[in-house]
C-alpha cells in the first residue's frame, strides 16, 4: 500500500523516524507529512504508534486535473464496490492548494456523486453520506493540477488522544507536543520539568513516550474500523502486543508546575485520565520560586504565554527575564528547551540558544530553542 501520515509543518523528520521504528518502507518526508509504504499491519500499527501524525492516508488514485470534471471522469474509473456497499456511509473531506479548483467543497461533491452514482447505475441504491463518523472516509487533496484521493484509515485526527477533555488557555495540540519531545531527544533518560505545564500536555506525553504507551492504545476508533477488509484479528493481536509492552513505573522524574491554581487542577484531571495521574506530580508555583530536583540535570522543556494580543507582549517581558535568571541561578547543566511564537519575548531569556527550531502551531509560525545552562 502507498501510505502518507500528515503531521504539523517542522515535525516530518521526526515522523519519519517514527514510521521507520514501526517497520514502514520507502519512507520519505515531504511537506506537512511523510510517505511510506507497508501493509495492513504497518498501517494499523501507524494509527495506534504515531505520536506526531495527524491522520494516515491510503493513496488509492494520483491524476492530473484540469477541472472537476477531470476528477469525476477518474473517480468513476475505480471499481467502488472493492470499498464499500451501498448499506455504507460515506464523506469525503478536501484540501485545495494553489490549484485552478479552487472550491474544495464543490471538489469533494464531485467525487461524492462519482462514486453514489456509479453505484446507482449498478444496483440501484448508493451508500448515504455521514459527516460525523463515516465507515468510509475519504481525504481528497488537489496541489497544484494533481489530485490524490485516499482512504482516511485514522478518522477523528489522531492528535485528540481522550485524555484532554478539559480546555485552559492556549493548550498545545498532544500532536505537536509529542513532536517537541521528540525533537530534543529526551527518550526517558534524564528528569523533564515543564514550569509552565498549563492543562500538563508535555508531561502527559513525556511519560507516554517513556512508558512506551502507544498514542492510541485506548481510542476507540479508527477509520480502518469501518472498512470491509478490517481485521479484528489482526488489530487485536497489535493493540494487545502494544499493552504487554507498557511499562509501570517511569525511569526518570516528570513534574509539570504553573503559577494557576485552575490549570494544576486540569493538569491533574488529564493526567489521570490518561492513566498516569499517580506517576507525574503537578504542583502550583511561580516559575520565579523554581528549583530543580536534586539529582542529576535533565530538560525543562516549556512552552511560555507568547502574547499573541495586542499589549500582552510587553507585560510577558519580565516573565521571560525571570526565566533566564532562574535557569541561569539554579539550572547548570540543564538543558532549556522554548516553544514560542514570538522572537522578541524569547530573546529576553538572554541567554544565546544553541539550536533553533522552525516550527509550526496551527497557522503560528514557531520556534523551539535550546539552550545548553552553564
Ligand atoms: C501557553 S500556556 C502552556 C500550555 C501548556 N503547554 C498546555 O498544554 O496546556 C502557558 C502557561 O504558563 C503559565 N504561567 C504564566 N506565568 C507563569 C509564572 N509566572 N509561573 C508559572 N507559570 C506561569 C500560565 O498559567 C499558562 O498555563
Amino acid at each position: 500500500m502507498k501510505l502518507f501520515a500528515t503531521c504539523a509543518r517542522g515535525l516530518e523528520n521526526v515522523l519519519a523516524d517514527e514510521l521507520l521504528a514501526i517497520n514502514a518502507e520507502q519512507v520519505e518526508a515531504g511537506r506537512g507529512g511523510v510517505q511510506f509504504h507497508g501493509d495492513t499491519a504497518v498501517l494499523y500499527r501507524a494509527n495506534l504508534w504515531l505520536r506526531t501524525a495527524i491522520r494516515v492516508l491510503v493513496q488509492i488514485l494520483e491524476i492530473p486535473v484540469q477541472s472537476t470534471d477531470d476528477l469525476y471522469a477518474a473517480v468513476q474509473t475505480i471499481d467502488w464496490s472493492y470499498y464499500m456497499t451501498p448499506e455504507h456511509t460515506l464523506a469525503v473531506d478536501c484540501n485545495v492548494r494553489d490549484s485552478e479548483i479552487t472550491h474544495s467543497m464543490f471538489a469533494a461533491l464531485r467525487v461524492k456523486d462519482a462514486i453514489c452514482d456509479q453505484f446507482v447505475a449498478k444496483v440501484g441504491r448508493r451508500p448515504s453520506v455521514d459527516t460525523e463518523t463515516p465507515m468510509v472516509g475519504l481525504n481528497l487533496h488537489i496541489f497544484r493540477n494533481e489530485a490524490t484521493l485516499s482512504l482516511d484509515s485514522s478518522g477523528e485526527s489522531l492528535h485528540k488522544r481522550g485524555y484532554r477533555p478539559i480546555l485552559t488557555r492556549a493548550p498545545i495540540n498532544e500532536a505537536l507536543a509529542a513532536g517537541l519531545i521528540l525533537l530534543t531527544g529526551w527518550r526517558g533518560d534524564v528528569p523533564l520539568i515543564d514550569p509552565m505545564c498549563g492543562s500538563g500536555t508535555l508531561c502527559i506525553e513525556s511519560a507516554w513516550l517513556a512508558l512506551n504507551r502507544p498514542p492510541g492504545l485506548t481510542r476507540k476508533r479508527f477509520g480502518f474500523m469501518g472498512w470491509m477488509d478490517y481485521d479484528v484479528a489482526l488489530w487485536t493481536h497489535l493493540r494487545d502486543e502494544a499493552r504487554r509492552g507498557v511499562a509501570q513505573t517511569l525511569p526518570c522524574v516528570i513534574a509539570g508546575s504553573d503559577i494557576r491554581s485552575d490549570a494544576i487542577h486540569f493538569a491533574e484531571t488529564n493526567a489521570r485520565a490518561a492513566g498516569i495521574g499517580h506517576l507525574v506530580k503537578f504542583t502550583r508555583r511561580d516559575v520565579a520560586d523554581f528549583t530543580p530536583p536534586k539529582g542529576p540535570p535533565g530538560i525543562l522543556l516549556i512552552n511560555p504565554p507568547y502574547g499573541e494580543r495586542l499589549g500582552e507582549e510587553k507585560d510577558l517581558v519580565p516573565l521571560h527575564r525571570t526565566l533566564g535568571n532562574v535557569v541561569r541561578e539554579r539550572c547548570p547543566g540543564w538543558t532549556l528547551y522554548v516553544f514560542t511564537g514570538n522572537a522578541f519575548l524569547a530573546r529576553q531569556i538572554g541567554i544565546k540558544p544553541s539550536r533553533v527550531l522552525d516550527l509550526f502551531n496551527g497557522k503560528i509560525p514557531c520556534r523551539l530553542l535550546e539552550y545548553r545552562v552553564e
